[in-house]
């Protein structure tokens, strides 16, 4: 059983006391936490990685962070980029790389996506990789080759195993608009990826990669993606800005799951 997942992407939002109201409000919400049968994981600004990092080792919150960005190289003359061991250093365990708001507004193309990933698990991070595709291609009925080709180039010739990666289908045109697949068509994607990636091991049931829907993501709809089969966790953008809203997001995907 893949133990479910849920990303909040702050994407350039709060401040740090904002964001440490955030976490205060979700240690009221839970404070059982502690064991709890899923993942928490919050993606804040960089500057909040390491304020946070330090709240949450004080307290027995089960959360843990990402980077929602990093650059492929440790150290060097890259002004403003931030190398995998500084995430690491700021607490993260994890890193999502390829967001379509990375490839639309700063161009990133797979074959840094693929450099990116790379230096992400020399340093022992974790990638959340994005994939998804446009209204476009979604129309010409080109989805699963998108997503095949996505995931083919930022892997490359790297093979890391199933628990080294968290694979988030984010279709390019549901984020930020309020608009989703059909859970069904979700799924069908998601079936997709996984069958993708057991067609890279020789074993015909071999454990793959979490893989979570990703693209206006709500309290509304969350329990009809979580009920898929394929479909192993959430990553959330707006909704995740609410503490409240995130921590009901999850209530009710635990629940779809262990219908
Ligand atoms: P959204 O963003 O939930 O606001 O659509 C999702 C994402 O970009 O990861």
């Amino acid at each position: 059983m893949r133990t479910p997942c849920f990303i909040a992407n702050w994407k350039m939002n709060k401040t740090i006391a904002e964001a440490r109201e955030y976490l205060q409000a979700v240690e009221k919400r839970w404070p059982q936490l502690p064991g709890a049968p899923w993942e928490t994981i919050v993606a804040p600004p960089f500057t909040m990685l390491a304020p946070m990092a330090d709240f949450l080792k004080e307290r027995p919150l089960q959360i843990g962070l990402a980077g929602q960005n990093v650059h492929f190289e440790e150290r060097g003359a890259y002004t403003g980029e931030v190398s995998p061991l500084m995430l690491r250093d700021a607490g993260c365990r994890h890193v999502i790389i390829g967001h379509s708001e990375r490839r639309t507004y700063f161009g990133e193309t797979n074959a840094l996506i693929h450099k990116k990933i790379g230096g992400a698990l020399r340093a022992g991070l974790i990638p959340i990789l994005c994939v998804g595709e446009t209204r476009e291609e979604r129309e010409e009925e080109k989805t699963g080759e998108v997503i095949e080709r996505q995931i083919r180039e930022a892997l490359d010739d790297l093979r890391p195993g199933p628990s080294d990666w968290i694979i988030a289908y984010e279709p390019v045109w549901a984020i930020g608009t309020g608009l989703t697949p059909q859970p069904s068509e979700a799924e069908e994607v998601h079936r997709r990826i996984r069958d993708f990636f057991r067609s890279l091991s020789k074993e015909e049931e071999a454990d793959t990669p979490r893989i979570l829907y990703g693209g206006s993501a709500t309290e509304k709809n969350i329990a009809a993606f979580m009920e898929e089969a394929d479909i192993d966790g959430v990553l959330a953008g707006g909704a995740s800005l609410f503490a409240e809203s995130f921590c009901n997001m999850i209530d009710l995907g635990v629940k779809a799951k262990e219908k």
